[in-house]
């Protein structure tokens, strides 16, 4: 049986030269009826349809095959491309054509997957986004509504229930800005102005900025021994308040009444170190730690007592770490407390 699988240009042209060449040689045989000169002639009829034979189905596969690759690359032969197509394509085998389409094919498989991540990603994202939006605008709108009702007139509840659809209006616009900031870290347009700084200097600048907070629920904040030495670090110093703000508002918003919230600073090795916020708050279960940075992300715990975060904060921190090379973590147990770590560029000069 003929095994047509196989079939290479080559072989077709050896196929059909060797045919046509004996019968030629029985035919000139018969004719001539001299066995050398029969001979020699066939051997003339073989050269010549081997070669134009293979000429021919090569160029004839080029052609075709030429038209793939036009498709594939979904262009108007381009000059490169020519010079793709009239010297290197027909040096090119098939077996390496193969190779070709099927590499191309993975690459736009890889793309598809990718843009399909993407749209499940906007699609969730907007989801969110709605929900997180509906919520306060739909208290304020409650709050307006029982007041025109009637409920202005009612010394009782009036400043009560403006000051509900307040904080509403506030929480709107802390998602705003939060939006607004992780957009524009996404879009990786934001660039980090860096400057070296004491980081306990700024650790405690945010303690202080938090001591309202601190104090309604006598939360202890300070340094843990040996972390006082001071440290200069090299990195965007706004940027990193923000980073601070939001793991010690974290810290207190979920820690325990008479709490604790320590900050530890560390030497990991001659280039880098490491900063920890800790504390002895509810903590957080272990099944939720692997997404606790994702955007909108929230335990039940952050959700059900709407304590007035976003679920944006912890995303803004990773990116802003990322953004400097850094890494951020996360070490937590329900009922004893959390820690988050960072790493930071340190100052050498
Ligand atoms: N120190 C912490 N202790 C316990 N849970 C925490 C702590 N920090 C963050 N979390 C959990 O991670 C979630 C995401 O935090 P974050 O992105 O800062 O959002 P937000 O503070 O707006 O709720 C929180 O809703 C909370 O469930
Ligand atoms: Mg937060």
């Amino acid at each position: 049986m003929l095994e047509t699988k196989s079939f290479t240009p080559t072989r077709i042209a050896f196929l059909n030269a060797s045919i046509i060449a004996l019968l030629g040689f029985l035919l000139s045989l018969l004719s001539w009826r001299n066995f050398t000169l029969s001979l020699l002639g066939s051997f003339l009829i073989f050269s010549v349809c081997f070669f134009l034979t293979k000429y021919l189905v090569e160029q004839f596969v080029n052609r075709r095959v030429k038209l793939i690759y036009k498709f594939i690359h979904q262009t108007k032969a381009s000059k490169r491309e020519d010079f793709f197509n009239k010297n290197i394509l027909p040096k090119q085998s098939l077996d390496e054509v193969t190779e070709d389409v099927l590499q191309w094919s993975d690459q736009r498989k890889n793309e598809i997957e990718i843009l399909e991540r993407n749209e499940q990603f906007r699609k969730e994202f907007l989801q969110n986004l709605s929900h997180e939006f509906k919520t306060p605008a739909f208290a304020i709108q409650g709050y307006l509504e029982t007041l025109i009702g009637g409920a202005i007139e009612n010394p009782e509840v009036n400043r009560k229930f403006l000051g509900n659809a307040f904080n509403n209006t506030e929480r709107l616009i802390h998602l705003i800005n939060d939006l607004d900031e992780i957009t524009k870290l996404e879009s990786g347009k934001q660039e980090l102005h860096l400057q070296q700084f004491v980081i306990q200097d700024l650790i405690q600048e945010v303690f202080e900025s938090l001591s309202f907070k601190t104090k309604s629920k006598n939360i202890h904040c300070g340094f843990k021994k040996g972390s006082e030495q001071p440290i200069l670090v090299l990195a965007d110093k706004e940027k990193i308040r923000q980073v601070l703000t939001n793991l010690i508002d974290n810290a207190i918003k979920y820690g325990n009444y008479d709490g604790k919230v320590e900050a530890s600073v560390y030497k990991t090795d001659d280039v880098n170190m490491l900063i920890e916020i800790s504390d002895n708050g509810i903590g957080v279960a272990e099944e939720h730690l692997p997404r606790i940075f994702e955007r909108f992300y929230r335990t039940d715990y952050g959700r059900s007592r709407n304590i007035g975060g976003t679920g944006l904060g912890l995303a803004i921190c990773k990116h802003i770490i990322e953004a400097h090379g850094q890494i951020i973590h996360v070490r937590s147990k329900p009922g004893i407390g959390s820690t988050f770590g960072f790493t930071l560029a340190k100052s050498n000069s």
